[in-house]
């Protein structure tokens, strides 16, 4: 097993050699992507997974409810934050073991997703370009199941190590048990067998599968290759398309406030699609796998007149409808009212309900 240590690991947790870093009363608006504003009774910040074991040994905050923070980019703050706060900042990326197979590359949770990408892409382990610049930190990734261009996470996820919020015990979870779907796992699953509140990742292992191949058959991929006339890109090609791709239609959150994708693109049967195809021919949409529909939100969003609209502070980003944006000082109730009459008429006019993607708190 071949191992390569990118940035140093965090030192080893020798007893009684760290504290936990604890804060008060911290101003959660540099800590989400939306920009909104917010405060956290109790902040820690996680630096290795033995932090998470001495929160649970806590004699006050072992008990409390907790909540993790990754990058801020998939949540909307709407209220201040009485849980004890999980900021996530485990360091720390590494080739773990190159299998004849595979690439097996390892992540800290606090690293952010799109430095993984770039490292990866550089470092000679292809495979995640498709996914670059997804906002967000490597441990919220699994949770949602990020995808773009082709590729979700599961596609090439091998395990997840996780912390068990109850006894403080480190698990890694092969991604078999993970139950991906469609922006979804059993990290997100509140129900019986949903690990959603009780345990917190902490690092994250990727397969990357040899030979490398480019996923590409996405639209906006093979115009790429046409105009610039390269049929067999390399994984660096495709990582600088994704990029420019991303930069040109999605704003960056350092400079508009925004958590990507507000909404899920829905999933219909065939017969709910003819029929809404019946009254809007020039509906887009993707047949799956298995037989349903998926419709693309952001066109129907469009196609209600939503695009570029201001409500309050929040809008709905000029280039891409999918997207709300923080128009200046909002807050999060007018991003919930935004999102809630946006859902309201494409109801009316699609009978579709629109699920929102980002956690409203
Ligand atoms: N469209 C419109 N008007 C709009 C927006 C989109 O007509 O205002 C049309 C586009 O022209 C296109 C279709 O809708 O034909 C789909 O749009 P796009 O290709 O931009 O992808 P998407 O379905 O809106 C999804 C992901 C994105 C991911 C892209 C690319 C979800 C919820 N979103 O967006 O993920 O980058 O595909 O793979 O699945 C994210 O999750 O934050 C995210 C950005």
């Amino acid at each position: 097993m071949q191992e390569q240590a990118v940035n140093p690991p965090s030192e080893p947790n020798k007893p009684g050699s760290q504290e936990l870093l604890l804060e008060s009363s911290v101003n959660l608006k540099p800590f989400n992507t939306f920009g909104l504003p917010a405060t956290a009774h109790c902040l820690v910040r996680i630096r290795e997974a033995a932090d998470v074991r001495r929160v649970v040994d806590h004699p006050k905050l072992g008990r409390a409810p907790k909540f993790i923070l990754g990058g801020g980019s998939n949540i909307v703050l709407t209220k201040d934050i009485e849980a004890v706060v999980l900021k996530m900042e485990i360091p720390g990326l590494r080739l773990l073991e190159e299998r004849d197979d595979a690439w097996i590359i390892e992540a800290g949770a606090g690293v952010s997703w799109h430095a993984l990408v770039q490292w990866s892409v550089e470092a000679g382990y292809p495979g995640l370009e498709n996914m670059a610049l997804i906002p967000g930190t490597v441990g919220a990734s699994p949770v949602q199941n990020i995808g773009a261009y082709g590729l979700e996470l599961k596609d090439r996820l091998d395990s997840v190590e996780v912390v068990d919020l109850t006894t403080g015990r480190t698990v890694l979870l092969p991604a078999s048990v993970c139950q991906f779907g469609y922006r979804d796992s059993v990290f997100k699953q509140t129900g019986p067998g949903g690990l959603a509140g009780k345990c917190v990742i902490t690092r994250v292992r990727l397969a990357l599968p040899k030979p490398w191949r480019p996923v590409l058959g996405y639209l906006e991929l093979e115009r790429k290759m046409a105009e610039t006339g390269i049929s067999q890109p390399t994984s660096r090609q495709i990582f600088d398309w994704v990029c420019q791709i991303r930069r040109a239609k999605l704003p960056d959150p350092a400079v508009i406030g925004n958590a990507g994708s507000f909404f899920k693109n829905p999933v219909v049967t065939l017969e709910q699609c003819r029929d809404i195809i019946g009254r809007d021919p020039g509906i887009v949409h993707y047949p799956m796998p298995d037989g349903a529909i998926k419709l693309a939100a952001g066109w129907m969003i469009d196609a209600c007149g939503w695009k570029g609209k201001t409500v309050g502070g929040a809008g709905v980003y000029e280039k891409q409808a999918l997207v709300l944006v923080n128009r200046g000082e909002a807050r999060g109730a007018e991003v919930v009212t935004l999102a809630r009459a946006i859902q309201e008429s494409v109801y009316g006019r699609f009978g579709i309900r629109l699920e929102s993607e980002p956690v409203m708190l």
